[in-house]
């Protein structure tokens, strides 16, 4: 993987606060990474941090060939001499100015002239699928669309990486997920790039080549989606992302790639061999909703359903299995009436040690 940005070490407080502490990653050519963490994690310090909008307090930052930031050389380089293009949330476009001169705004400021301003505008827009619209006034566009001159902007000056935070957090759901597309397939054809903040995990997921999920300042884990979801590396990933249910249990037999449980109400059921299992008789079960397999004859776990709700593209319930109210992912097409009895079987899970809940930041596997 070729480096176009290389953060390491990277410390930054605000008086009591650690805003980030010790973050470390690198992003390649071409990647779209994202930095995930809820509100207060530290995503937004981090990334300003790399766009020379705020200063850490050590750590280096480098981007493309350059070393950007190092405080044992006194480097720190003021954002427009870092080869970045930004979007904000809050970084709308300029209301009184065409979208040409939104877009061209960072040319003329280098004191480009007109007819490479004109080129390079005019090729921004088809990057974003706005040919033709140059003459058009902001307020005569699409929020989505407004957006995306935003992001024109951010494209002008042909930077290095793109740097976005939460640029999508303003857009109605639809929109939003249009436009989580749209900045695909505008990466694709720039090849730049995205360093992505956002507290949305769906965002992260669906967009990104690699996470950082991050918690109180530090990454807990940096990996692709699927490993992130699959196999978070700590307790607070795994509750971060999607839904997850909780089953106390009891390891009765671990020996082989099928493992087999008692649950608290003296059910035993199989689970195929997890990553991890802890060195206990007792066990926290943890298992995502889709993981459960609902089987209306009867066979399995002996369960009940308690409520069901229709959502388009599954059907999601309460399942009472002893005394714990589980949430299970249910196929589309066939729906459960409340009340009826169920058997239920887990298709795959992770094992965290007994008191995982307790221990907010134990690894999970
Ligand atoms: N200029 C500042 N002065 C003091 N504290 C700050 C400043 N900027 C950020 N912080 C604190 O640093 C921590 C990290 O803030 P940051 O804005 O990086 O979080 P975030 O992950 O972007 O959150 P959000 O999802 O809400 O945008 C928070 O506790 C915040 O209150
Ligand atoms: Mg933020």
């Amino acid at each position: 993987m070729t480096v176009v940005v290389e953060v390491t070490d990277l410390c930054k407080r605000f008086g009591k606060v650690q805003a980030v502490d010790q973050v470390n990653f690198a992003i390649g050519e071409n990647e779209f990474f994202s930095l995930l963490g809820p509100s207060g994690c530290g995503k937004t310090t981090t990334l300003r941090c790399v766009a020379g909008l705020e200063s850490a307090d050590s750590g280096t930052i480098r981007i493309g060939e350059r070393t950007v930031f190092d405080p044992k050389t006194r480097t720190d380089l003021p954002p427009n001499y870092r080869a970045i293009g930004m979007v904000f949330q809050s970084y709308a476009v300029w209301p009184h100015m065409k979208v040409f001169d939104n877009i061209a705004y960072p040319l003329k400021v280098r004191r480009q002239s007109r007819t490479s301003i004109e080129q390079r505008v005019a090729r921004v827009l088809e990057i974003l699928g706005m040919a033709g619209l140059g003459h058009r006034m902001p307020s005569q566009l699409s929020g989505g669309q407004q957006q995306r001159v935003a992001l024109g902007r951010a494209l002008a000056l042909e930077p290095t990486v793109l740097l976005l935070d939460e640029p999508l957090s303003n857009l109605d759901a639809k929109l939003r997920e249009q436009m989580r597309a749209e900045l695909k397939l505008i990466q694709k054809e720039t090849g730049l790039p995205i360093l992505y903040v956002t507290h949305d995990q769906t965002e992260a997921l669906a967009m990104s080549d690699r996470i950082a999920v991050m918690c109180e300042g530090s990454i807990h884990q940096l990996a692709s989606p699927s490993t992130i979801y699959r196999r978070p590396a700590t307790q607070f990933v795994l509750d971060f992302i999607g839904t997850v249910n909780y089953l106390p249990c009891h390891l009765a037999d671990t020996r082989s790639d099928t493992i087999r449980l008692i649950l608290a109400d003296g059910q035993q059921c199989s689970l195929p061999r997890p990553p991890f299992i802890p060195d206990t008789t007792e066990a926290l079960l943890a298992i995502r909703p889709e993981d459960i397999a609902i089987d209306p004859t009867g066979e399995g776990l002996s369960a009940n359903v308690e409520l069901g709700s229709f959502i388009g593209h599954a059907n999601e319930y309460r399942i009472r299995l002893g005394a714990t109210s589980l949430r299970v992912s249910g196929d589309k097409q066939l729906a459960i009436a409340e009340g009826t009895q169920v058997g239920l079987k887990f298709r795959d899970g992770l094992l965290l040690e007994p008191d995982a809940l307790q221990r907010p930041m134990a690894r999970a596997s």
